[in-house]
């Protein structure tokens, strides 16, 4: 079972990216989580789709995206919602309509997030769902991860230091895992 992970961040010190690589590390036997970045994707430009397609780097993550079992987005929180970063990256990965079907539809997809604040990507995530519903992604709900206080439960070197927070990652990935196996990818 293939699930690619993709951190909303492009900052090196990414609490959130952290998040993603504590996930592998906490990925059942069986399944194997591929870690993924939003870096390369330039901003979306519907003249540039036009005249040039879609970015190389959006083709590769939607491809990579289209042979997994899943998706695992761990999203950072800006003002209360998705960062425009993330958003757009995605975006572009929607792009041509048609090729929806093949990379997003019926997909399982898993949410998760870290920010320094107290609430931990609530609201984030919860701007995310409207997203995954247009694309017909079939999201995990059985557990919810907001790690809040980041600062706090990663270290100076990205390393998940907080041994609850470490525990309810293993637990959701266990689930989600259980999750994408009964579920299937197709719509
Ligand atoms: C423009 C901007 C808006 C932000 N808004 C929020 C917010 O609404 N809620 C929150 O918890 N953190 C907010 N933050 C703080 C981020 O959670 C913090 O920068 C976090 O480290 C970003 O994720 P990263 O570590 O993966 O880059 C904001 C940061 C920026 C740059």
């Amino acid at each position: 079972m293939r699930i690619v992970g993709i951190a909303g961040s492009l900052r090196s010190g990414s609490f959130n990216a952290a998040l993603l690589r504590a996930a592998l590390e906490e990925c059942p036997p069986g399944a194997t989580l591929e870690i993924e970045s939003i870096r390369g994707i330039p901003l979306y430009d519907g003249d540039v789709e036009a005249a040039q397609g879609i970015p190389a780097r959006a083709a590769e993550l939607k491809d990579k995206v289209a042979a997994a079992d899943a998706l695992l987005l761990v999203t950072p929180e800006y003002n209360n919602s998705i960062p425009g970063t993330f958003k757009n990256a995605i975006d572009w990965m929607t792009r041509p309509v048609a090729d929806i079907p093949r990379v997003f539809k019926g997909r399982p997809v898993g949410l998760i997030g870290a920010s320094p604040g107290n609430f931990g990507t609530v609201l984030s995530q919860s701007a995310w769902l409207p997203v995954l519903r247009t694309l017909g992604m079939r999201p995990w709900f059985g557990q919810l991860l907001y790690v809040g206080s980041a600062g706090k439960v990663f270290d100076a070197s990205g390393k998940l230091t907080d041994d609850a927070i470490r525990q309810r990652l293993r637990n959701y990935m266990a689930g989600f895992v259980a999750f994408i196996g009964g579920a299937g990818t197709t719509s």
